[in-house]
């Protein structure tokens, strides 16, 4: 099946998926799509205890080779589609907003093209259909799993909508952030709007923190890295005579290296503690990582990029992104390059607008397939 005949196949399995969006952590319906669509092409199916997703194994015809994982995330947005398209999402209330849908017809036909060529697979291929990747767990959920512990490399793709169709955009170093969240209670004491002096407003108080805090972006971090604070919901208050005892706020930091995230956040603490002194006011600061920043392989960046080129595919260097991936979690454990594929959407991801233009399935599928056949360990992955 060469990349000619596979486009048609990919297309139904995009379509199929598109139509059909499950929340994260139940893809029971496109788990049991994926095995069956692998199951018919006699793909070996892990037994790994998922609830959701799924890992398969292509294994090598010859010994001594690297094993290699591909990754795919398989999971929906409680978005509402508005996109237009002719096969939109059956399930009301949630789509495909973020290309997951994508990235699974690509591996499906990476798969494919894989066990193809199993008479000649010198690495044995790891299959990640992975859970989860919108919300916390996902990654960890596959890693707990322990299928990839001996995994040598691993890649992903995930669609650009900014990027000309089939275009293959890569960066080393950060390409999706770190990404910190935070939630900060304010305790104060409440009373009669009129009295002020005889409570601890703590609606003056979040404001206060909330426009103090930008600072920690604009004078305490390095202006060279790229470092965002964004608070995102406030709540506070019923009324407008009364002041309120507590205020609640939270949001996210995000940053392209890990230390740089987890820096500005340890900073919001600290001003958490100021705005207490200064309001006499008590503020309960909360906080976690939920993704490190990716951070792709120098030499699998260049392996990409040859390994595109050879495909005949267009490659330009990627600009990175605030938004986060748990793929993160896998280069934390095994060398990792996560690439950027064009879809050409005139909305952006999460929209739902968004439309990601399939025309480039069967160039994705070769590239990932591409990657993990040549892969070699020992020459430092310059295979291509
Ligand atoms: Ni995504």
């Amino acid at each position: 099946m060469n990349e000619l005949t596979i486009q048609p196949l990919l297309e139904e399995h995009f379509f199929w998926l598109h139509r059909h969006p499950e929340q994260s952590y139940f893809e029971h319906e496109t788990t049991a799509y994926i095995k069956h669509a692998l199951g018919k092409a006699n793909i070996e199916i892990l037994n790994t205890g998922l609830k959701t997703g799924l890992v398969a194994l292509i294994s090598a015809a010859r010994k001594n080779g690297a094993l290699v994982a591909l990754r795919a995330d398989i999971d929906a947005l409680p978005v509402t589609e508005e996109s237009g398209c002719d096969y939109a999402s059956q399930n009301n209330g949630f789509m495909h907003a973020c290309g997951h849908d994508f990235h699974t017809a690509a591996l499906l036909g990476a798969a494919l093209l894989l066990k193809q060529k199993q008479a000649e697979l010198v690495n044995d291929v790891l299959l990640v259909f992975q859970p989860a990747e919108e919300v916390s767990g996902g990654a960890e959920s596959v890693l707990a799993t322990g299928a990839l512990d001996k995994a040598n490399v691993i890649f992903g793709l995930h669609v650009a909508p900014d990027y000309p169709c089939g275009t293959v955009a890569l960066k080393s170093g950060g390409t999706f952030a770190a990404v910190s969240a935070f939630k900060i209670t304010i305790k104060g004491k409440g009373g009669h709007a009129a009295m002020p002096q005889l409570c601890r407003d703590p609606v003056v108080a979040a404001a206060a923190l909330i426009m103090a805090a930008q600072t920690i972006i604009s004078r305490t971090s390095d202006p060279l890295d790229s470092v965002v604070l964004s608070f995102t919901h406030i709540e506070a208050g019923k009324t407008w005579n009364v002041i309120p005892e507590t205020a609640f706020v939270e949001g996210t930091i995000r940053a392209l290296g890990t230390k740089e995230a987890q820096s500005a956040t340890k900073k919001l603490g600290a001003f958490c503690k100021a705005i207490e002194l200064s309001h006499e006011i008590e503020c309960n600061f909360d906080s976690w990582l939920d993704a490190p920043a990716t951070n792709n392989d120098v030499e699998l960046t260049r392996y990409a990029e040859l390994t595109a080129g050879k495909l005949g595919l267009n490659v330009t260097a990627y600009k990175p992104t605030m938004a986060g991936e748990d793929f993160a979690l896998y280069q934390e454990k095994i060398r990792g390059l996560f690439i950027n594929f064009g879809v050409e959407s005139a909305s952006a991801l999460h929209h739902p607008a968004f439309r990601a233009n399939y025309k480039g399935l069967s160039d994705a599928a070769r590239l990932l397939a591409e990657l993990a056949f040549n892969f070699k360990e020992d020459k430092n992955a310059r295979a291509a």
